[in-house]
């Protein structure tokens, strides 16, 4: 059987080796120099002033909204579009905190939003955000959604939890709005285990999500931040300003042995993207040609695309159930992502009188024809083969 996943970490033996060593000799294992030092390397290689790390991509995209909404910039009831076919994380927190969700259908070839979707959808609803997905790797034409955005005064926010590494137009995806989300649980493109973090050049809001973080109090600020907000307060006694909470939080801390980890794994960061690119186009090119099977995904006008699975999307529910068959016990298969948000359980309920209003024609044809497949740097060149056997025969 070939996994979706087949390891933790890229370098297990040697990861774990090094984490056996730090976790006997660590002072500290709660959030601690280890989450700083991978803070600061992430936002590095993202292209980002900061990082908030935190202990799920989930928590990352709860924490973000809930620093908006905290800041003012949204308020309860705002509409906030998001792309449909997602994780269920993406849309649950908009739900949990009041706002109103608008799902935006995505094209067929890129699987994702594109500007056309998405103005078709601001002629409708005054959004007021848009989390964007970034699905698999690809994108639409992110830099002209980003325009629109600006012009129409739309706070853009990217949940690049599928996506850390590809690069359209010069630029990473995850640099495009105010803020991006990355999950770093196993099997995404690098693994803390489990853990997450929000990137932006925003300092205000890196303050505030350092607050939802933690109890929403000011502990994990800078000692000048610590001293404005505790002035702005007046909160004069030590005795009470480490227990004094400034805004709504949550307890979203991961630990020192996932900084750690983060900080080994980062370095093998290029490698690891530079291999899953690698086995993407040695699988999807004759995958792909099959378009008799298969709809065409484009991805040509990808600069750099990191994926870390291979997503397929016949041409007929047929197609794709003689595929859950032939692949049942050799080749681990899903569906594609969380599929359409709006035919999920949760969305139904929640979301009863909206629902209505939305048909997502493309998301619910890849939510019912899709199929993906997992790609990670460990695939052997025997194993690649069969998977493009079973898929082109
Ligand atoms: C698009 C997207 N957002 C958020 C998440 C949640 O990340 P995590 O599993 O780290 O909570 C995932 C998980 O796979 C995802 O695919």
């Amino acid at each position: 059987m070939i996994k979706l996943i087949k390891s933790t970490f890229y370098k297990e033996t040697e990861t774990k080796k090094k984490l056996i060593n730090f976790i006997s000799k660590a002072e500290q294992l709660s959030i601690g120099k280890e989450c700083n030092k991978f803070e600061g390397a992430f936002a590095k290689w993202q292209g980002r002033k900061y990082c908030v790390m935190v202990n799920s991509g989930s928590s990352a995209n709860l924490a973000i909204v809930q620093a908006l909404l905290n800041l003012g910039r949204l308020k309860k009831g705002d509409f906030v579009g998001f792309s449909a076919i997602t994780w269920s994380t993406n849309v649950m927190p908009l739900i949990q905190l009041g706002l109103n969700p608008v799902p935006i259908d995505v094209e067929l070839d890129t699987l994702n939003v594109s500007s056309k979707k998405l103005i078709e959808k601001l002629n409708k609803y005054p959004v007021k955000m848009l989390f964007l997905t970034n699905l698999l790797g690809f994108c639409d034409d992110i830099d002209e959604i980003a325009k629109i955005c600006k012009e129409k005064n739309i706070i853009l926010i990217e949940d690049n939890c599928e996506s850390l590494g590809t690069v359209y137009k010069g630029r990473k995806l995850g640099n495009f709005g105010l803020a991006s989300t990355f999950s770093f649980y196993v099997g995404h493109h690098l693994s803390t285990v489990e853990g997450g973090a929000v990137c932006t050049d925003n300092s205000e809001l890196e303050t505030m999500l350092q607050m939802v973080r933690a109890h929403g109090w000011d502990r994990n600020l800078t000692e000048q931040k610590q001293l404005r907000i505790r002035l702005k307060h007046n909160v004069n006694s030590t005795f009470y300003s480490r227990y004094t909470f400034y805004d709504l939080g949550y307890n979203l801390r991961t630990t020192e042995i996932n900084g750690f980890i983060g900080n080994t794994q980062l370095k093998y960061i290029d490698e690891i993207i530079n291999k899953r690119k690698y086995n993407f186009f040695k699988m999807a090119v004759p995958i792909y040609a099959r378009t008799d099977k298969y709809y065409p995904i484009k991805y040509d006008h990808i600069d750099f695309l990191s994926n870390f699975a291979v997503p397929i999307i016949c041409k007929s529910k047929v197609i794709r159930d003689e595929l859950v068959k032939k692949c049942k016990d050799k080749i681990e298969i899903r569906p594609i992502v969380g599929g359409d948000m709006v035919a999920q359980p949760f969305f139904q309920k929640y979301m009863p009188d909206l629902m209505k209003n939305f048909h997502n024609l493309n998301a619910r044809l890849i939510h019912e024809q899709g199929l993906y497949f997992g790609n990670n740097p460990e695939l052997t060149a025997k194993e690649m083969d069969e998977i493009i056997k079973i898929f082109t025969k």
